[in-house]
């Protein structure tokens, strides 16, 4: 395989992760970074996704080094957790603006091409929390529930296109994004996991490239947990 992948976010965490798992399949990967050095080995693009002309210029030096998007994960996302009582303004739109606006505007560039084409892969990182709720997260959880409505909607709209839509929903894997939180914090997250422990990044990411392979030609608008069993039941 020899596509045109772009992961949102791909610089660290589950993004690269997930970059390094197309890369190794013999994809050509592009990814975003918003500052600093980014990894090695993939076409890494300065973008940040709340800015509409950041995204346009991302996607034509993409188009333009590796040819149009075929594969699209949308990955990048930022948590701003705080209590209902003290969660501001500026922590819910923040979050709302990344992790689903900046969702629908990465895609809704992605599907210009893909049109065109008639084939297209895209995948959305949700989270369990989306499905479950989670106190202090109200922000976070909404904006990862969007997501699912979001890519539902998307694999009705386009699936005659041969584009599909899936979301994959991590449960706690190890990143930035969880090492903030204090050990108590963390033992307590793991109780509750069947499986009794955080997930690694390349398990999110194994689940993301099979949704973009040939054997899951056929599956669209789902939303694959890879959480341990934590959110099981939605
Ligand atoms: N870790 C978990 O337990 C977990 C669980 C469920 C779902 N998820 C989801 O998985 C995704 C990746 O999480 P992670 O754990 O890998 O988080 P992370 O280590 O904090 O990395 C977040 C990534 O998103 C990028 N990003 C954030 N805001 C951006 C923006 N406005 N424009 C472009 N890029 C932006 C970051 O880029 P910079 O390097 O420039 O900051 C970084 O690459 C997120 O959507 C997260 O919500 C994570």
């Amino acid at each position: 395989m020899s596509r045109s992948v772009l992961v949102t976010g791909g610089n660290r965490g589950i993004g690269l992760a997930i970059a390094r798992a197309f890369a190794e399949a013999g994809d050509k990967v592009a990814i975003t970074y918003r500052s600093g050095e980014p990894p090695a080995g993939f076409l890494a693009v300065k973008c940040d996704i709340t800015d509409p002309e950041q995204v346009e210029q991302a996607y034509k030096e993409i188009e333009e080094k590796q040819g149009a998007v075929e594969v699209l994960v949308a990955n990048a996302g930022i948590t701003r957790d705080q209590l209902l009582m003290r969660m501001s303004e500026e922590d819910f739109s923040a979050v709302l603006d990344t992790n689903l606006t900046g969702t629908f505007r990465v895609v809704k560039r992605a599907n210009r091409a893909m049109l065109r084409a008639r084939k297209g892969r895209i995948v959305l990182i949700s989270s369990v929390v989306g499905l479950m709720g989670a106190a202090g997260q109200a922000n976070y959880a909404a904006s990862k529930a969007a997501l699912v409505g979001f890519a539902r909607s998307l694999a009705r709209e386009l699936g005659s296109r041969n584009i599909t839509v899936n979301v994959v929903a991590p449960g706690f894997v190890d990143t930035d994004m969880t090492r903030v939180l204090s050990d108590e914090q963390r033992e307590g997250i793991v109780k509750q996991v069947p499986l009794a422990r955080y997930a690694q990044p390349e398990e999110v990411a194994a689940s993301v490239r099979f949704l973009a392979s040939d054997e899951a030609a056929y599956i669209t608008g789902a939303v694959i947990p890879v959480d341990g069993g934590l959110g099981m039941g939605h």
